[in-house]
């Protein structure tokens, strides 16, 4: 994996034309992130199981899964069944996140331990040797185009002193307003994974977009 993943959100692509949206960012990006909404455990609803198996199909490129839905147990194996490289379901639904983080595992996924805006990572610290991803939400999760909340970037400082004092092989993500204007703070907070939506699809040159966030995150 490079050190530094950036994974546009295909949230904010056009649905319509969704592999096309994908292929523009193929040779820039590294991971493309898909949102799954249920419209249960956020008010929101976006795309499930189906649209991951067609457009797995259709690239290469390596698919962050950040599934915003209740029961996580029942659907989260079909997505690393699919395909998908890594699965992220969130901390506030599920009682066993470490059971759940195995069965991916043993589905050949990727398991990622997702907090809200509202959830602080202390009684998860423990669980980090086994996920192998936590996403940090720095908006409320449930849409794209949201303002970053620069408070939430305690919980990064948190999460990347306890993986570099354990030596855990854990990627530590944001998603959530992040642009070429908070981008720095969420890599000086010690994340090194980036989900873009709005920055990336709402830039007249997607690929353009990805190259300027790259560097910002890593000087
Ligand atoms: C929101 C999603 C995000 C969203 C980010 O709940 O988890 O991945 O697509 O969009 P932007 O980058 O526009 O905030
Ligand atoms: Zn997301």
């Amino acid at each position: 994996e490079p050190s530094l993943i950036i994974a546009p959100s295909i949230l904010a692509a056009d649905f319509a034309r969704l592999a096309d949206e994908v292929h523009a960012i193929e040779g820039s990006a590294d991971w493309v992130h898909v949102d799954v909404m249920d419209n249960h455990f956020v008010p929101n609803l976006t795309i499930g199981l189906p649209v991951v198996q067609s457009l797995r199909k259709a690239t290469s490129i390596p698919f962050d899964v950040h599934l915003m839905i209740t029961d996580p147990e029942r659907w989260a194996p079909g997505y690393a069944e699919a395909g998908a490289y890594n699965v992220t379901f969130h901390a506030e639904a599920t009682d066993d996140p470490v059971a759940l983080a195995k069965t991916l595992r043993a589905a050949g996924a990727k398991a990622g331990l997702a907090i809200d805006r509202d959830t602080s990572v202390e009684p998860y610290l423990d669980l980090l040797p086994h996920v192998d991803t936590v996403l940090i939400m720095t908006i409320k999760a449930g849409f794209g185009g949201q303002k970053f909340l620069p408070e939430t970037l305690g919980k990064v400082r948190e999460v990347r002193r306890r993986i570099d004092a354990g030596q855990l092989e854990v990627r530590l993500e944001v998603d959530g307003g992040i642009a070429a204007d908070t981008i720095e703070q969420a890599a000086e907070a010690g994340a090194d994974a980036f989900v873009a939506g709005t920055a990336v699809y709402g830039a007249q040159d997607p690929a353009e977009a990805i190259r300027k966030l790259r560097a910002l995150a890593g000087a």
